[in-house]
């Protein structure tokens, strides 16, 4: 009976310790407007004038125990669509890139590690929205800085933004200062000089400069910021955004820009930092007092 009590009291630990080793390696921002959030399935319904999302879940966004997400209060959670709904709140969200991307990386390099997401973009934001000082900006550095404390290394942020930029001209003129700046004052924040940066060229935006904004984010002359391009994905019938097919693409799409910009595949050791920091943690200690007790436990019977 009491060595049924010390095994149990063991065994509850040793999930602990497992969940620990499930700590992300590799993260991931995901940061821009409503086709990073994801609306991929979200219908307005003419019935009430209601955004409904058709809770269809293709098998590329299906969870996996190896993709976390960081959620709005700072916890990693299994990772599930709609990614954005505790951040976009305001919205009704549906399927975006991060789960098909996530689900790619896995597939392709099933050696990289456990996948941290952490969700930031917002529907119907423009670029200035994004400047830093500004809310979303100080959301998304606070939510990396909290999705790195306990180990695992930054490797990307994926950014789709831009359809709210295409309305006037001088919006969409000014666009590509803008964005260069956000981008560097971002590395610097997360003193990352050289994060790798994908974004993607608009498949449609809100006004009629998405050329313009186009030819911006395919013109972006920075180190390490790659630029893959949405023109063509199919679009939901509002026409502005991607249907959930095109989340899959969109997502695959990612994943190959992400993969071949590695020079060699990754084999962590972020995870031995993950663990590391586990060793200090009061888990590790109450595993000690445990350990313990069982040996003198055994000693005694
Ligand atoms: C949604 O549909 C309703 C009813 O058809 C319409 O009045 C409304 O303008 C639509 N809203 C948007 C944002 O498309
Ligand atoms: C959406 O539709 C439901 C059901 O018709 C209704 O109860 C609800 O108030 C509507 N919500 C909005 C925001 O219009
Ligand atoms: C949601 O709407 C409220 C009320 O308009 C606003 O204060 C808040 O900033 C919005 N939040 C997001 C994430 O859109
Ligand atoms: C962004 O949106 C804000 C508020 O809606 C507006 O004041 C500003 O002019 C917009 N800026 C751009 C670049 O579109």
């Amino acid at each position: 009976m009491m060595l049924a009590f010390f095994i149990l009291a063991l065994v509850s630990q040793g999930t602990r310790l497992v969940a620990s080793q499930r700590l992300p390696a590799n993260i991931f921002i995901l940061a821009g407007q409503s086709n990073m959030a994801g609306r991929g399935g979200v219908i307005n319904s003419t019935k009430n004038g209601n955004f409904t999302w058709d809770g269809i879940v293709p098998p590329q966004c299906q969870p996996n125990p190896s993709i976390l997400r960081l959620s709005a209060n700072l916890e990693w959670v299994l990772a599930q669509e709609p990614l954005h709904a505790d951040i976009d709140y305001n919205k009704t969200n549906g399927i975006g890139p991060g789960m098909p991307f996530a689900n790619a990386v896995l597939t392709r390099d099933p050696a990289i590690g456990v996948i941290g997401l952490v969700p930031c973009a917002i529907g119907g934001t423009n670029i200035t929205h994004w400047a830093k000082g500004g809310f979303l900006y100080d959301q998304l550095v606070r939510r990396t800085q909290a999705a790195l404390k306990n180990g695992g290394v930054l490797r990307a942020m994926l950014w789709y933004q831009g359809e709210s930029d295409t309305i006037n001209r001088e919006d969409a003129d000014d666009y590509k200062g803008r964005l260069e700046k956000f981008f560097k004052e971002v590395r610097a924040d997360l003193k990352h000089p050289r994060l790798p940066i994908i974004q993607v060229a608009l498949a449609s935006g809100e006004g009629r400069f998405v050329e313009t904004v186009r030819e911006a984010q395919l013109g972006t002359n920075l180190l390490d910021v790659q630029c893959i391009d949405g023109k063509g994905l199919t679009l939901e019938p509002d026409r502005l955004h991607l249907t959930t097919p095109a989340q899959v693409q969109l997502g695959q799409m990612f994943a190959h820009a992400f993969l071949q910009s590695l020079p060699t595949p990754i084999r962590t050791s972020s995870n031995s930092a993950a663990t590391l920091s586990f060793l200090v943690s009061d888990h590790f200690v109450g595993f000690l007092f445990y350990s313990t007790f069982l040996f003198v436990g055994l000693q005694i019977i």
